[in-house]
């Protein structure tokens, strides 16, 4: 059943390209249409999340089936960008609110956001270096 290996590598993959794009749209204020960028949003936020729970099911199961999974760098990178996403989400949320704090909040919001980006390519990598191993067994 190693074809189940490959659920959660391409649904956070979808997520990726969301957040590629609200990343790209947002530092170049091009095609930067807020009921859209939310909406992207949300769905990058929401697909990594639901995508990390996920993962961590798969790879429980794939370990019960005898898979040598060992992917611990993934899994605290991972669980340092769900603080991350939330942290996004929050201060998406607080600028669509309208607050006093706008410029600095602006700032957190984009710099939290490139740090997901960066992270993401990170679990990319160590995520295909595993499956690569595990498809050689
Ligand atoms: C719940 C989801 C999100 C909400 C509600 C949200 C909301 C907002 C709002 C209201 C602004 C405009 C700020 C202003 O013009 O004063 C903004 C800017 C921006 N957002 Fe988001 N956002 C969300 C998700 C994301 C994601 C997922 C990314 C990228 C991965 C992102 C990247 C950016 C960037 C780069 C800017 C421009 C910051 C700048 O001016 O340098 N956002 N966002
Ligand atoms: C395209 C990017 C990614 C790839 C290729 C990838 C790949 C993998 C693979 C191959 C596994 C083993 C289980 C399975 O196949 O389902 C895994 C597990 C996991 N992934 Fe990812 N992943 C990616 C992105 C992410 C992201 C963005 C998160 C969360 C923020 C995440 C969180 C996890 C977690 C929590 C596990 C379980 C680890 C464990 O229990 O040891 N992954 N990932």
């Amino acid at each position: 059943m190693k074809p189940l290996l490959f659920i959660h590598p391409v649904g956070q993959a979808c997520a990726f390209i969301f957040g590629l794009f609200n990343l790209l749209t947002g530092l170049t204020r091009r095609w930067f249409i807020i009921p859209l960028h939310i909406n992207c949003g949300a769905i990058y936020y929401f697909v990594i999340f639901f995508g990390a729970v996920m993962g961590s099911l798969i790879a429980q199961w794939a370990r019960s089936q005898g898979l040598p999974i060992t992917m611990d760098a993934h899994k605290v990178t991972a669980m340092l960008m769900l603080i991350l996403i939330a942290a996004g989400a929050t201060t998406g949320v607080l600028l669509v609110r309208g607050s006093t704090q706008r410029k600095r909040l602006v700032r957190y919001h984009r710099w939290i956001n490139i740090i997901t980006i960066v992270l993401f390519i990170a679990q990319a990598l160590s995520g295909v270096i595993m499956l690569v191993h595990i498809f050689r067994l």
